[in-house]
């Protein structure tokens, strides 16, 4: 169980180093000038390869939790609360990787006209989800 435990952990501070960096490169692409066209394709393509490899580091730490907790019963019964909590915040993690997924296709197709503040503050959602999931794993609180 333990094994399985730290891959768990090792893929899921391998997603989100690219959750963490990706929105970095979308307010780097908002604050490209219009006409730096090849400043502009090497950051799309810096993303997408980036947006590919957290999507294939996802599954791994997705599934070694499922392992954890359908495998093993870890959180299974009452009590278990904190494991609920926590898979309402993991929903909330694959739902900001998605719209990670959204925004780059609309950066690709130069329809985005976000500002690169609204994406420093969109950069800061998965530090708070991060937070939130290792506080209720760790200190299980209810
Ligand atoms: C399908 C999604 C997930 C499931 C079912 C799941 C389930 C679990 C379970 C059952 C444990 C063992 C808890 C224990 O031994 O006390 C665990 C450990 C852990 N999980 Fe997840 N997890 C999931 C996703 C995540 C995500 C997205 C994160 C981080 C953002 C995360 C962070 C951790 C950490 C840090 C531990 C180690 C806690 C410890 O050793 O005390 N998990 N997970």
């Amino acid at each position: 169980m333990l094994w399985v435990k730290s891959l768990h952990i090792v893929f899921i501070a391998s997603w989100f180093a690219g959750l963490f960096y990706l929105p970095r490169i979308f307010v780097n692409l908002a604050m490209v000038p219009a006409d730096s066209t090849a400043e502009r394709a090497r950051l799309l393509l810096m993303a997408r390869k980036l947006f590919r490899f957290t999507t294939i580091l996802a599954v791994p730490a997705l599934v070694f939790g499922l392992w954890l907790w359908l495998g093993y019963g870890i959180g299974r019964g009452p009590g278990n609360g904190w494991l609920h909590a926590k898979l309402v915040l993991v929903l909330l993690v694959i739902g900001y990787h998605h719209g990670c997924g959204v925004l780059l296709r609309r950066l690709e197709a130069g329809e985005d006209r976000r500002s690169h503040r609204w994406y420093r503050w969109f950069n800061e959602a998965p530090v708070l989800l991060l937070l939130g999931i290792v506080v209720l794993v760790v200190v299980k609180p209810f």
